[in-house]
């Protein structure tokens, strides 16, 4: 029995269960349900439009972090949908997979809610992730390291396959929804227990309570990987894997830092209602 490769799993008997743990994760994430409009969005609206209720670095602080998440949350589901379901045929992982392209739709509609509230230009919003260098920076990181996943020809026979396949994981779940998404949490979290911004700031704690739980299921799908093809986790393999986490670390700070050292003639955060013109968002000199 495995949970990859295996030619006796029929994907469509789920029962009896092989992998408990994610049985376990998929009822967790049901026990956390949520939808955006449960949250009232007034007093952020009131605070946005007060010329003075935020300061230019908060504003651009809420700005990048929604046109961070806002692609962001798309690049996961398609990870899931369009590559990972593929490989895992076990039916209790592909039912949380179900599960969480299901949340990960549910964070994207987060996105369009606040846009929605604020009035913010979606134009500007939906191409922060090419034209914000540390945003950009680690959208190609995922995108370069999960490209194998994504071809067509790609399968998870034989071990430089499954090698491939637990980089790639490595990279969906340990960099993107661990590494990547935790900086923009604590900012925004940050600011609400400033009371600012509380009801884009509760949102973030939903959406961090549910990528905690997809974290928790990577990490449990690659250690049972690797438990499971022992040899694939070779000392060359572990180093490069080590390696690729210290970049994506490097990468996170980098654009942590950025929200308080924006280079000159960066997106200016006062410009975000949709009646204004929105500015250029280059940043020069990357
Ligand atoms: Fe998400
Ligand atoms: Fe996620």
């Amino acid at each position: 029995m495995s949970i990859i490769n295996n030619s006796k799993t029929d994907p469509n008997k789920i029962l009896p269960m092989t992998y408990l743990w994610a049985r376990q994760h998929y009822k967790d994430g049901v026990a956390n349900n949520w939808v955006p409009e449960e949250i009232p969005m007034q007093d952020d609206i009131e605070q946005w439009k007060n010329q003075t209720a935020l300061t230019e670095e908060e504003r651009r602080l809420i700005y990048w972090n929604l046109g961070f998440f806002s692609t962001a949350e798309s690049l996961t589901a398609n990870n899931i949908v369009l590559a990972v379901y593929n490989h895992v045929t076990n039916p209790e992982c592909r039912q949380y997979m179900l599960r969480q392209a299901y949340e990960e739709a549910i964070h994207t509609d987060t996105f369009i809610y606040c846009c929605d509230s604020l009035g913010l230009d979606p134009e500007e919003i939906y191409t922060m992730y090419q034209k914000i260098p540390s945003i950009k920076e680690k959208d190609d990181f995922v995108v370069e390291l999960t490209k194998s996943v994504f071809d067509p020809n790609f399968n998870t026979i034989g071990d430089s396959n499954i090698q491939a396949f637990v980089h790639d994981l490595v990279g969906y779940y340990v960099i993107m929804e661990g590494i990547f998404f935790y900086a923009g949490f604590a900012m925004m979290l940050a600011l609400k227990r400033q009371r600012k911004m509380i009801g884009i700031g509760e949102q973030f704690e939903y959406i961090m309570r549910d990528e905690s739980i997809h974290l928790n299921f990577g990490c449990d799908l690659i250690t049972t990987i690797v438990a499971e093809f022992p040899q694939v986790w070779t000392p060359a393999f572990k180093e490069e894997i080590v390696t690729l986490i210290k970049k994506s670390v490097e990468l996170e700070k980098t654009y942590a830092r950025a929200h308080r050292r924006p280079p000159p003639g960066t997106h200016r955060p006062d410009q975000g209602l949709r009646h204004r013109k929105p500015l250029p968002v280059d940043e020069p000199g990357h």
